[in-house]
C-alpha cells in the first residue's frame, strides 16, 4: 500500500504498549505513511491503550468525545482503537462508539494494514482482536536437530518473529526489545494473562542477532529486554538445547540468565537492562551472571506488590514475605550498588490496617530505591474482582499517601547517599525549554540533570558527571572528567 497519508497515533499504558505502537509506527512508516503530532492533520488516528488499570482506559474515554467531534468534521478520516484495552472492550468499543473505524488488538499489530485496506473496502467497522504475534518456539526441534548440533551448524530459521522485532526507536543509541510476550502467572488482580495470552518467549536467536545488527549497524549501545517476567524466558520452548551460533557458546537449557550472558559478551553493547523480574523465578544462576557482567545494570525491577503473607497468597503471587526477603539479601550481598526499585498495590481486598502495617514495615525495612504505587484498580474477569472489599475508599487513599510519603523520604535519602560520586551518565536528552540543561542516565537507572555548552552532540554518548545534589526522584550534576 503506498500512499502519501499522515498517521496520529496516542500511546496510554505500560512499556509494552509503548513498543506496540512503536510496531506500527514502523510498519506505517515503512509503508509510506508520515507520523504528524496534529491530530487534525492525520488521515489516520490510532489510540493504543493499556488495560492494567483503569486509569488508561479512562483517559481512553476522556479522548474519545474529541475522536467523535473529529470524525464528525472530517468523516473520512479513519480511527482505530488498539491495545489490550481494545481487546478487553470491544463489544462495548463497537456498540458505544460507532464512528470507531477500527478495533485491533496486541496480536493484530503485523496485520495492521490489510486490516485498514478491510476497512477502506467494506465500509464497515473492523474488529480484530485474535491472534498472536508470536508462537512458541517449537520449531527449536529442527532448527537445533542432532545434526545441527553435532555440525554445529548454525542458522536463522526464516520465520515472522524477525519481523516482530522490527520497530521504529524514539532513541537512536538505545533500544526496547520484547524477550517474552504474555504470562502465565495469574496474579489475582491482573488482566494481563487475559489480554496478552500465555507466555511466549522470542526464539533467542532472533533476540542476539537482532542486538548484534543494532549494536554494529546502528549505533546502539544500550538495550532493555522487556517482558512481563523476564526470568521465566524460554520455559516455554519444548528442546531447551541452543548454540548462541555467532557467539559460540552451547547451551543445555536455555534460560534468562544464559541469554543475557550471551548478550553480555557482545562487543560494544554497553549497557542491558531487563524488566520485570518475578521474584519466584529468579535464580541464583541470574544473580552470578548480572554480577559478573559489567555491562549488565545493576539494577532490578523487582515487584513485592505487597508485605503481608496473607495479601500475597490472595494474590497468587507465589512467594512468601520471608523468600522476598531472603532474595533480596542474596542479590544485595553479591552487588551491593545495585538499585532495586518494585511495585506495590495498596488497597487490594481482604487488606486490613495490620496486612498494609507491614507493608509499609517491609518497605521501612528494604529501603528500595523507588517504588511504584498503585491504588488496586478491580479488573473485570480477574480472579480478585470477586473478593470481598469491604474497606472504604477513604480508608486506601489515606494508606496510599502514607506510603508515598514514606517511599519519598526513603528515595530521597537513598540519592543523598551519591552526593559528591562521580558517576558515568549515558546522556539521553536535552530540555526543550531550558538551553544546555541534559538529562542522563546512571547505571543505576537514576536520572541526573547537569548542564553542558556541548548539549546537543552529548546526546547518546557517556560522560561522568559529579552528583552535587539529590531529589527523591532525580539527581543534579555537573559535568566532570574520569
Ligand atoms: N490494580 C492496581 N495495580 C495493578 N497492577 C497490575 N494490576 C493492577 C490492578 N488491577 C500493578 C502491579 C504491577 C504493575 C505493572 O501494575 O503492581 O506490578
Ligand atoms: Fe500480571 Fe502477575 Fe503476570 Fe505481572 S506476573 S503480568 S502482575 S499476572
Amino acid at each position: 500500500m503506498e500512499t502519501d497519508k499522515k498517521f496520529y497515533i496516542k500511546t496510554f499504558g505500560c512499556q509494552m504498549n509503548e513498543f506496540d505502537s512503536e510496531r506500527l509506527i514502523f510498519l506505517l512508516k515503512r509503508n509510506g505513511f508520515t507520523q504528524t503530532e496534529n491530530i487534525n492533520s492525520a488521515d489516520v488516528v490510532i489510540i493504543n491503550t493499556c488495560s492494567v488499570r483503569k486509569k488508561a482506559e479512562n483517559r481512553l474515554y476522556g479522548h474519545i468525545g474529541n475522536l467523535k467531534i473529529l470524525k464528525n468534521n472530517n468523516p473520512g478520516i479513519i480511527i482505530c482503537i488498539g491495545g489490550c484495552t481494545a481487546q478487553n472492550l470491544k463489544d462495548k468499543i463497537q456498540q458505544d462508539f460507532p464512528f470507531v473505524d477500527i478495533v485491533f488488538g496486541t496480536g493484530s499489530i503485523s496485520r495492521f494494514l490489510s486490516i485498514l485496506e478491510k476497512r477502506l473496502e467494506t465500509g464497515r467497522i473492523v474488529c480484530d482482536t485474535s491472534g498472536t504475534e508470536i508462537s512458541s518456539g517449537n520449531y527449536f526441534n529442527t532448527l537445533f536437530s542432532s545434526e545441527n548440533l553435532k555440525t554445529k551448524k548454525y542458522n536463522i530459521p526464516e520465520c515472522n518473529e524477525i519481523n516482530y522485532l522490527d520497530a521504529s526507536r524514539s532513541f537512536r543509541f538505545k533500544a526496547f526489545i520484547p524477550v517474552t510476550v504474555g504470562c502465565n502467572n495469574f496474579c489475582s488482580y491482573c488482566i494481563v494473562p487475559y489480554v496478552r495470552g500465555k507466555e511466549r518467549s522470542v526464539n533467542p536467536s532472533i533476540i542476539l542477532n537482532k542486538i548484534k545488527n543494532l549494536v554494529e549497524s546502528e549505533g546502539v549501545v544500550e538495550v532493555t529486554l522487556l517482558g512481563q517476567n523476564v526470568n521465566s524466558y524460554g520455559l516455554d520452548f519444548i528442546n531447551r538445547q541452543y548454540i548462541d551460533g555467532d557467539f559460540g557458546r552451547f547451551h543445555k537449557d536455555i534460560n534468562f540468565a544464559k541469554l543475557l550472558e550471551s548478550l553480555a559478551a557482545l562487543k560494544g553493547l554497553k549497557r542491558i537492562r531487563f524488566m520485570t523480574s518475578h521474584p519466584k523465578d529468579f535464580s541464583d544462576e541470574l544473580i552470578r551472571v548480572i554480577s559478573e557482567n559489567k555491562n549488565i545494570c545493576k539494577h532490578i525491577h523487582l515487584p513485592i506488590q505487597a508485605g503481608s503473607d496473607k495479601i500475597l497468597s490472595l494474590m497468587n503471587r507465589k512467594y512468601l514475605i520471608k523468600d522476598y526477603l531472603l532474595l533480596y539479601e542474596k542479590i544485595k550481598s553479591a552487588m551491593p550498588d545495585c538499585a532495586i526499585t518494585t511495585d506495590i498495590i495498596v488497597g487490594f481486598p481482604g487488606e486490613e490496617e495490620k496486612d498494609f502495617a507491614q507493608t509499609l514495615e517491609t518497605v521501612q525495612k528494604l529501603r528500595f530505591n523507588r517504588a511504584f504505587t498503585f491504588l488496586y484498580s478491580p479488573r473485570r474477569g480477574t480472579a480478585a474482582e470477586k473478593l470481598k472489599d469491604e474497606v472504604l475508599l477513604t480508608e486506601k487513599k489515606k494508606w496510599f499517601s502514607e506510603l508515598i510519603r514514606v517511599q519519598k523520604r526513603i528515595s530521597l535519602e537513598e540519592n543523598l547517599l551519591l552526593r559528591s560520586k562521580k558517576l558515568e551518565v549515558l546522556v539521553e536528552s536535552n530540555d526543550i525549554k531550558q538551553k544546555g540543561l541534559l538529562k542522563g542516565r546512571l547505571d543505576n537507572n537514576n536520572i541526573v540533570h547537569f548542564y553542558s555548552d556541548n548539549s546537543e552532540k552529548m546526546i547518546g554518548k557517556f560522560a561522568f558527571v559529579k552528583i552535587t545534589e539529590a531529589k527523591s526522584f532525580y539527581l543534579n550534576g555537573e559535568l566532570t572528567g574520569k
